[in-house]
């Protein structure tokens, strides 16, 4: 059965099928290696400084200890890690061309001169953890050395560092084996018994030769990438967007606690989105419980964009206890509306214009597939574009949200059920505010 409304979908399917999300479609067994109980947040170099390793040239921006170092300064200065960011990531271009006398994977002795187990120190030390990249097959990538036919020694070798996330790529890799090679690594990083995170490219990579085993995928992993790279561009967010509705039948009920699709990093902050797109991204990643997986440089970032992926409205949705992925529920009139499940039986929506031509449009919120929860009443809260109380709502309101084009409204919506609820749900503010009279 689809979860999709390709076309449009009237209310009662909408209803019908958050409602299965919600209570039916319960997730097969996550990897259990306890982490990952929330969507990952941190930091991953690859989209905004890719393969550059020319210290000599470009010591700021060059893969390099230094690199590392300055985020994790940044992390805890500018209020990133008190947000929730917490994981600052290494992926390609690391390592040296060789393996040691041991057949170990060494850090590049120039760029890193410290080594990995000094660097998984020094982000420690800062309350951070840090993240690794390796991959399945007989190279990464780039062509450094692949991990295939040492998975036990690169597990160990990582344990022994002290690093807290493995990301595992998938290229090299005969596609048949791919499966095997995945199941292998885990079972590595399992039996060392440290506390690896693992972030994996399996589907990515079998995609283009079969539907890959979702249930084996959320048994072996703690993410895993779908689908193409991310690129700074509103094209490439869109991409990953259409391809994740289109396959949400699939992909949605694998994620829960423990294992989550990864629909690739946030672009935000750097050259190729404006600011309402930026405003989309964050939006649909938090209604997609995606790792919020940030490549930017967070060294030299705009007020306005640090201010959106510190939001705490949208990271609570993000990091929702629930862990419910969201869904694509309706496609009307050029809007694409998103819906989320959360907890105390709360629903997130994000309405996104897909007209990219004139100026806000107006969508009215009733037309929300699963409107119906503010049936006889709701209290709205309007999260993107402007943070604003709406208060309270009834299924005929004629409330609106106004959407830039190729941006994105973003609401909360908490039923009330009865006096009592709705009584309830006032008392925590009274207290609080009666508190604060007091003080
Ligand atoms: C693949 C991955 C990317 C990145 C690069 C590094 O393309 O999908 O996320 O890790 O490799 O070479």
């Amino acid at each position: 059965m689809r979860l999709d409304s390709s076309s449009n979908v009237n209310m009662d399917t909408g209803v019908f099928l958050l409602a299965l999300i919600a209570c039916v479609a319960r997730p097969a067994e996550a990897l259990d290696n306890g982490l990952a109980l929330k969507p990952t947040m941190g930091w991953l170099h690859w989209e905004r400084f890719m393969c550059n390793v020319d210290c000599d040239k470009d010591p700021d921006n060059c893969i390099s200890e230094r690199l590392y170092m300055q985020m994790a300064d940044v992390m805890v200065k500018e209020g990133w890690k008190d947000a929730g960011y917490e994981y600052i990531c290494i992926d390609d271009c690391w390592p040296s061309r060789q393996r040691d006398a041991k057949g170990r994977l060494q850090a590049h002795p120039k760029r890193f001169p410290g080594g990995i187990k000094k660097l998984a120190d020094y982000i420690h030390s800062k309350g951070l953890k840090l993240g690794i990249y390796a991959d399945v097959g007989k190279n990464t990538c780039a062509g450094y050395p692949g991990s295939l036919g040492y998975y036990e020694t690169d597990a160990q070798t990582f344990a022994d560092w002290g690093v807290d996330l493995l990301k595992f790529d998938g290229c090299f890799m005969e596609w048949k084996l791919l499966g095997e090679g995945y199941v292998n690594m885990s079972k590595a990083l399992n039996k060392t018994g440290a506390n690896i995170l693992y972030s994996c490219e399996w589907p990515l990579y079998e995609w283009p030769f079969r539907q890959p085993n979702y249930t084996a995928i959320r048994e072996t992993c703690n993410h895993w990438r779908n689908y193409a790279d991310v690129f700074d561009s509103w094209n490439s967010v869109k991409s990953i967007l259409q391809w994740t509705a289109s396959h949400q039948d699939i992909i949605v009920p694998a994620a829960g606690p423990g294992g989550w699709n990864d629909p690739d990093m946030l672009d935000i902050g750097n050259f190729g989105l404006s600011h309402v797109q930026e405003e989309s991204q964050m939006a649909l990643w938090a209604i997609m419980a995606a790792p919020l997986l940030m490549s930017n440089d967070l060294r030299d970032i705009c007020p306005r964009s640090k201010e959106l992926l510190q939001n705490s409205h949208i990271i609570a949705i993000n990091q929702d206890p629930l862990g419910k992925q969201g869904y694509r529920t309706a496609t009307e009139d050029h809007f694409e509306v998103w819906e989320r499940p959360l907890s105390q039986n709360r629903l997130a929506i994000a309405v996104m214009n897909k007209m990219e031509i004139g100026g806000r449009r107006e969508f009215f919120i009733r037309e929300t597939p699963s409107w119906k929860i503010c049936s006889p009443q709701c209290n709205v809260t309007q999260i993107l574009p402007q943070y604003k109380e709406m208060g309270l709502q009834t299924p005929q309101s004629d409330l609106v949200v106004s959407v830039s084009p190729s941006g994105t409204a973003l609401l909360t919506v908490t039923p009330i059920r009865d006096f009592t609820s709705f009584h309830k749900l006032h008392q925590n503010d009274l207290t609080v505010h009666h508190k604060r009279i007091i003080l």
